[in-house]
């Protein structure tokens, strides 16, 4: 599985890629509004610290401005996906910038799997799921990761399963599980999936015995 940053903050971005084990980032109009720039400069930073998919979103809600949006955005790199809603607008721009223009599309706010299935029918390059809000409301997110899987199985749909929404490693670990191309979190969960207690035990114990076989021999290797 793919591993993105749900993040628009640059030092998060720089951290995580650091590790060299980020393979692209999603951003949205809140995660860029809290940054305080204007989204074409921020996204085009975000460009230049992570090589990878970037998902930058339109903000316009008719699919005639969405399709200029899309145009717009897709410019300004080439490791651009245009992020839609999952609305009528939404999928119709979708269609038009994927089959007609060959620009790669991301179709968010994803809550059903019927709605996933319209996404993959207007050739969408990622359909965003999200599991969290799912979660919100007493609704099983994981669920709709697993029959989003299986149907885009079913019939051999290429449009990639981006699990979003994702709040802690469990999340992570269950969308792997499902089968999802890619699971999208925050700086904080990717911080977390490194810990374990026995890893820092044993490390720490291995350190003390080869400390003291080091201090009696001396010994450097
Ligand atoms: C994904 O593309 C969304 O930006 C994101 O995962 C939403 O997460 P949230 O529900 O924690 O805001």
């Amino acid at each position: 599985m793919k591993i993105f940053l749900d993040t628009a903050n640059l030092d998060e971005l720089r951290k995580g890629a650091d590790w060299g084990i980020i393979d692209g980032v999603t951003t949205n109009p809140s995660l860029i509004a809290k940054e305080g720039r204007p989204l074409e400069e921020q996204v085009r930073m975000i460009c230049e610290i992570v090589d990878g998919d970037i998902s930058a979103e339109v903000v316009v809600t008719e699919s005639g401005e969405m399709i200029r949006e899309g145009r717009e955005l897709a410019k300004i790199h080439k490791n651009i996906i245009v992020k839609l809603p999952l609305t009528r607008d939404g999928i119709k721009a979708c269609a038009a910038l994927s089959k007609g223009e060959g620009i790669r599309c991301n179709v968010t706010l994803c809550f059903s799997a019927s709605q996933a299935l319209l996404a993959a029918k207007a050739g969408a390059y990622f359909v965003s799921p999200f599991v969290g809000r799912l979660d919100d409301i007493s609704q099983n997110g994981m669920d709709l990761i697993r029959n989003i899987v299986a149907i885009y199985k079913n019939y051999g749909y290429t449009t990639q399963v981006l699990s979003a929404s994702l709040r802690h490693p469990i999340h992570v670990m269950d969308s792997a599980l499902a089968g999802a191309h890619i699971g999208t979190m925050p700086f904080k969960v990717l911080d977390q999936l490194f810990n374990h207690p026995l890893t820092d035990k044993g490390l720490e114990n291995f350190l003390k015995d080869w400390g003291k076989v080091f201090q009696e021999t001396g010994a450097v290797r």
